[in-house]
């Protein structure tokens, strides 16, 4: 076999030929080289139309800028179509993996495995023009997942109109390759960005009592958003609320007109996400009117949580089981307090968002978006594969 082919639990590898494998890798490492940044994803979407090409997908789109829609035709009329997505973005870092295949782009890369996820999609293509499931596949290749809006731009294009499921997945190397977690509930968290500017009166920094102090207040304000969390939210919750820009002032003695900070909130309820949010905002007029300053609250990346449907869950966990066995599938054990655009499907459609081991035997617990980052290749196969499946099962009429 070729050595540029990696070792796979041999029930998964015994679903591609050699040609396959080796055309998937080659795919993957090309994507992986060349790291696109949201929006931007125009050479990763002519090579993924090219891929689906090769392989004998002829109804293909273009949609949401830089995305891609494919249909492959089921083998039964009137059987229920599923889509499969995969997103194909990259991230602003320079990446320091070593491997030969390096993004060839400064300051660019595919960080969170999207160069994986996109061959995924790519893959099941190849299986299912092989074997196609009894409904249409829908072939989902979408762009600007880091920045939270390319699935609710998929979603308007009204390409997945009629849809009866949808699945994705993540790679994760807090799993070893093998591994596939499917369940129902919460997967992940909502994402809503804040900025907060705070106006009061600037003067000189030795006559405090001329001013109206954005800085003192904003300093209040900080210490106020603490309390969201751990006073305000069930404490069997998970929650977040981070600050993680301040900006104020120009000189030592100077007391600025205004200061501005941002932040992230985190929650994996309906109700939770708008406790903090609401909070959020309250504590911004409150503390604001405190200390005589203005306070004018922005919210931008706003997704909601990633919550799988029970249905959706039952069917990826009965096609990881199909391809792996039923050892395979295994517990998340924890919340993903990150977010996914995922849950803009998920909060129209049935379906599951999957997480895939992509740990090598004996490798680390890189975490995404750490400049090395990477996934085992193994795991190619095995999305490819689960994803495929998941088409099968749950387009059953
Ligand atoms: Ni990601």
């Amino acid at each position: 076999m070729n050595e540029n082919i990696p070792a796979v639990p041999a029930i998964v590898r015994a679903r591609f030929s050699d040609e396959d494998a080796a055309r998937l890798v080659a795919l993957r490492r090309d994507l992986h080289a060349h790291p696109e940044l949201s929006w931007k994803e125009v050479r990763t979407q002519s090579r993924l139309e090219e891929a689906l090409r090769a392989l004998g997908v002829t109804d293909i789109r273009r949609v949401a800028d830089t995305g891609l829609v494919a249909r492959i035709p089921g083998t039964v009329t009137g059987a229920p179509t599923i889509a499969l997505r995969g997103d194909i973005d990259a991230l602003p870092i320079q990446e320091a993996t070593g491997l030969p295949y390096a993004s060839r782009h400064d300051g660019v890369m595919h960080a969170c495995g999207h160069d994986v996820h996109a061959t995924w999609t790519v893959g099941a293509a190849l299986l299912l023009m092989k074997e196609p499931a009894a409904g249409d596949t829908l072939l989902v290749l979408q762009p600007a997942e880091e920045v939270g809006q390319g699935a609710a731009r998929v979603l308007e294009s009204g390409a997945l109109a009629g849809v009866r499921a949808i699945f994705g997945g993540h790679v994760d190397r807090r799993f070893a390759v093998g591994e596939v977690v499917a369940q129902a509930g919460p997967l992940a968290a909502s994402t809503d960005t804040f900025t907060i500017a705070l106006t009061g009166t600037g003067a000189h920094g030795a006559r405090p009592h001329e001013s109206a102090d954005p800085i003192v207040g904003l300093a209040a304000l900080i210490s106020s958003l603490q309390t969201i969390v751990s006073r305000r939210l069930d404490p069997a919750q998970p929650g977040v609320v981070t600050v993680g820009m301040v900006q104020a002032g120009s000189a030592p003695n100077i007391i600025p007109e205004g200061a501005t900070l941002r932040g992230t909130v985190r929650a994996t309820t309906t109700a939770a996400r708008e406790l903090l949010v609401g909070d959020v905002e309250r504590l911004a007029q409150g503390v604001a009117s405190a200390h005589r300053l203005s306070a004018i609250v922005r919210w931008d990346e706003r997704t909601p949580p990633v919550v799988n449907s029970p249905d959706g869950a039952a069917w990826a966990a009965e096609a990881a089981a199909r391809v792996l066995g039923a050892d395979a599938v295994v517990p998340f054990g924890t919340t993903n307090m990150g977010g996914e655009d995922f849950a803009f499907y998920l909060e129209r459609i049935a379906g599951c968002f999957l997480r895939i081991g992509a740990r090598e035997e004996g490798g680390e617990r890189i975490p995404a978006h750490s400049p090395r980052f990477q996934s085992a290749e193994e795991s190619l196969f095995i999305g490819a594969a689960v994803l495929a499946e998941c088409a099968r099962v749950a387009s059953r009429p």
